[in-house]
């Protein structure tokens, strides 16, 4: 019996638009956006501010209807295990739970009985290097912290995919650096599929297998840059020349792209 699944990408999204109506307003996010991505893909997507990202990973995540478009996501073997998992741009942790529970709550929402939940949420706290604070609650924790929390919830359940939404982007550029180095270790583990949106085209070529690059508003996709650097991948490979290279392309690409960003800015 031969398995063809190499023809059928994890995710499938196809001519995807999104137009957001308030009263009379009309907001054109996305514009016949498309894009696939492989089992086992990190996938980087870059664009100007307000170019639809956010609102293309919600789509994909099922917390917001497209206007137009189809998502085809490929299931896993169990089906208990959710299809995607979030990490958003601002901390979303709950106040009112501590590191442990928050990290737990997927699996708690699965009914995981508790004695996993422990395990588990325990051993990604470790992982992210919260462990000293596994009792304390978000609002004792730096920045940093808060969105280790956010990671390691969303590992914990174990998605099918990972949907990470600039989840660095609040941080300092030295936590950034540190968690970047977590992610790419803990992916190289796990080799999950992911869609990572990031503001940095540095992030996005030490990260990613593929960088997609989108227009200004209305987001639609401007070009594809394949990542051909070796894995497993840490830090050192941004001193390379082939790092650089890439990274000056992708910004030489995206340039316009964020200056008819901010000239529409301006027009409002
Ligand atoms: N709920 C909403 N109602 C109306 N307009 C919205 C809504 N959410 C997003 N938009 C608009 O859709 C466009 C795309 O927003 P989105 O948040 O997806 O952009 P983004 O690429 O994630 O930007 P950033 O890089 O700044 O996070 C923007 O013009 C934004 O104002
Ligand atoms: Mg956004």
């Amino acid at each position: 019996m031969e398995h063809t699944s190499r023809a059928l990408p994890k995710i499938r999204a196809s001519h995807i638009s999104k137009v957001f109506s308030n009263g009379k307003e009309r907001v054109e996010a996305l514009r016949d956006f498309s894009l696939e991505v492989q089992e086992g893909e990190f996938l980087c997507i870059v664009g100007p501010s307000g170019c639809g990202k956010s609102s293309f990973l919600r789509i994909l995540a099922g917390l917001l209807p497209a206007s137009s478009g189809t998502i085809e996501i490929q299931p896993g073997e169990d089906p208990g295990k959710p299809l995607t998992s979030m990490v958003f741009q601002e901390y979303a942790v709950f106040p009112w739970k501590t590191v442990l529970e928050n990290v737990g709550f997927g699996l708690q929402m699965r009914g995981v009985p508790k004695a996993e939940r422990l395990t588990i949420a325990q051993s990604w706290i470790e992982r992210v290097g919260l462990s000293k604070f596994i009792h304390a609650y978000p609002h004792q924790l730096s920045g940093g912290m808060k969105q280790r929390v956010g990671i390691a919830r969303a590992l914990a359940s174990d998605p099918e995919i990972l949907l990470m939404d600039e989840p660095l982007g609040a941080l300092d550029a030295q936590t950034r650096t540190l968690l970047q180095e977590e992610i790419l270790r803990i992916w190289e583990e796990r080799r999950k599929t992911v869609v990572y949106v990031t503001h940095s085209i540095e992030e996005a070529v030490l990260l990613g297998d593929r960088v997609v690059l989108m227009t200004a508003h209305p987001g639609t996709q401007k070009a594809v840059f394949p990542i051909p650097l070796p894995r497993p991948r840490d830090l050192k490979v941004m001193a390379t020349a082939e790092f650089g290279e890439l990274t000056y392309t992708i910004w030489e690409a995206l340039r316009g792209e964020v200056l008819k960003a901010m000239k529409l800015l301006g027009e409002t």
